[in-house]
């Protein structure tokens, strides 16, 4: 049996739906049908071939939205990239710890991307822009999760992340 071989972790400062990769993964929130930041931007370069598959998948399987921590598949649209895996993220609390459901993003989408045979997965730095996640702590949970995470098949895990504050975030991290 071949030892188990971890992905290679890269970190880029640009726009995640330009990524050319098998699965991008969308910082949505429950309802799945679009929202600002990542979301917009992936809903609206991907076309409307990614909301029909959420409202569809609204329709059969989530009545009730997306639950926090918790991910799911669609088409691509017209991105690049294969698949969206959308993942809703915590919003941040100065007064209730919620960095295992954050963590649990990293690893379901991880899981989910495996199981579609992606052999490259781009993250965005899921819960730190409109959900109000710190910056730091975001980016230390990303890479901790990701490392931890057995992904069978997924040979790169990309960091996309948008500004300098983000890129000097993850790079520490990375380090
Ligand atoms: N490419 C890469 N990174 C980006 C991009 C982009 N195109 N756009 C923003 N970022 P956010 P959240 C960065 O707000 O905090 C939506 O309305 C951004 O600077 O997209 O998980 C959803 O529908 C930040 O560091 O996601 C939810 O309601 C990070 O990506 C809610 O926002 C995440 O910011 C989710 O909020």
């Amino acid at each position: 049996m071949s030892p188990r071989t971890s992905p290679r972790l890269v970190l880029v400062q640009g726009d995640i739906t330009q990524q050319d990769v098998d699965a991008v993964v969308n910082a949505a929130n429950s309802s799945l049908l679009g929202g600002g930041g990542v979301d917009g931007a992936i809903h609206r370069r991907g076309g409307p071939e990614i909301l029909a598959a959420c409202r569809a998948l609204r329709a059969s399987h989530y009545g009730k939205g997306l639950r926090t921590g918790q991910a799911v598949a669609t088409t691509a649209g017209r991105l690049p990239a294969r698949h969206v895996i959308h993942t809703v993220g915590p919003r941040w609390s100065a007064t209730e710890d919620r960095s295992e459901l954050l963590a649990s993003c990293y690893r379901e989408s991880l899981r989910i991307a495996a199981e579609l045979g992606a052999r490259t997965v781009a993250f965005p730095a899921i819960s730190t822009g409109i959900y109000g996640w710190p910056l730091d702590d975001g980016a230390r949970i990303a890479v901790e999760t990701v490392r931890s995470t057995a992904a069978p098949g997924i040979e790169e895990v990309r960091f996309v992340v948008f500004d300098e504050r983000a890129h000097e975030a993850f790079a520490g991290h990375l380090a």
